[in-house]
């Protein structure tokens, strides 16, 4: 058998829409309150895609940047995986839509869907496309509209959720640099507390499903949070032992933006203190799929990641699911 490659992250970028949804916005729309969203949540304003916006125009924006950074043409890919629960249509897929947008021609296109956990699995997939030697140039996309599927009536999921998009060219790299371990978990036995019921084949579109409001997420907010924090630091201890690490060896711990008191509470559970923890929760609220891969490109603009740092990524989501990726950069 031929030797694995080494897959390793040589380009991010990110893309937030302009406009911004304060707290404020949000007590003129549902009875709640700045006060009860900072200190429950975390979140003070999210940004909201403009009409003309779709999922794979803000995946297409963080891609370019992604492969700017990179120095890799749109040419050069050779596959794109976009992790989104809002695609643009069912099908076809947004990772198309997106290859369109850049001219990617060379590059095979499919989406997963695996909620928030998204871009820690399609980095894991990369991962070993890159590892087997069948593609050298993955583009990860990860890329929410979530402003589309949130219930503006519902105080519970209203306050929470906003737009971005996250992207990450992969290309083989020398060790020690590269990706150093992944883990994936889910329980689908959970999957009611998190969900988007209609639409499928379960609820197929109807006049009915739209008066139920069935094609708004909906989510047993306190079922999930008793999960979330547990969920992560398994996730980091397992992926730690898969690279015979510490926690100690850890630089920067990214973790999902759902909530400030779950990502507190997941820290303390992985014996990490909040300074080795980037946040930006605050400004764009939850963006499934989107929050790891904008939080990641984030934490390289400001200088948070240098050349070396090790990273460990955690997320956990619908499905349920979770999953942890620890790279050095
Ligand atoms: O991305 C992965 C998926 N999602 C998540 O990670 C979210 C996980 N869950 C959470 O972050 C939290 O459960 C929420 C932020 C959604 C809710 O916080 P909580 O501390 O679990 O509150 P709760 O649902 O237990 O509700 C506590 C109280 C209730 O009032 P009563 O019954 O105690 O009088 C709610 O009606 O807070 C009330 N409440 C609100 N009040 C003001 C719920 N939502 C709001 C709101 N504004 N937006």
């Amino acid at each position: 058998m031929t030797e694995l490659l080494t897959a390793g992250i040589v380009g991010t970028g990110m893309y937030v829409p302009a406009k911004v949804l304060t707290n404020a916005d949000l007590e003129k729309m549902v009875d709640t309150n700045d006060e009860w969203i900072v200190s429950r949540v975390g979140i003070k304003e999210r940004r909201i895609a403009a009409p003309e916006e779709t999922t794979s125009s803000l995946g297409a924006n963080a891609a370019r940047a992604a492969l700017a950074d990179a120095g890799v043409s749109a040419s050069e890919v050779d596959l794109i995986i976009t992790a989104t629960i809002t695609p643009d249509m069912p099908w076809p897929s947004t990772a198309c839509h997106i290859q369109r947008a850049l001219g990617a021609t060379r590059a095979a296109c499919f989406d997963i869907e695996a909620a928030c956990t998204g871009f820690v699995y399609a980095l894991s997939l990369a991962r070993n496309y890159i590892a087997t030697g069948m593609y050298r140039t993955v583009l990860v996309v990860a890329a929410e509209t979530l402003s589309r599927i949130t219930d503006r009536e519902d105080r519970n999921t209203a306050i929470l959720f906003g737009d971005a998009a996250g992207a990450a060219v992969l290309q083989p790299v020398k060790a020690p640099t590269g990706i150093l371990a992944t883990y994936m978990g889910a329980d689908g036995s959970k999957g009611e507390l998190l969900e988007l019921p209609g639409g499928g084949s379960r609820n197929p579109t109807s006049h009915a499903t739209v008066d139920s409001r069935l094609h708004y997420m909906k989510m047993k907010g306190n079922e999930v949070f008793k999960f979330a924090a547990r969920a992560m630091a398994s996730s980091n201890s397992k992926v730690l032992t898969k690279a015979e690490m510490t926690i100690d060896q850890v630089d920067l711990l990214i973790p999902h933006q759902a909530n400030m008191r779950i990502i507190e509470a997941a820290a303390r559970l992985s014996n990490l203190s909040m300074d080795k923890v980037y946040l930006n929760l605050m400004r764009y609220g939850n963006t499934s799929a989107a929050t790891t891969a904008v939080a990641l490109a984030e934490a390289r603009i400001e200088g948070r990641i240098k050349s070396g740092s090790v990273c460990l990524l955690v997320a956990f989501g619908g499905g349920f699911t979770w999953g942890s990726c620890l790279l050095r950069l």
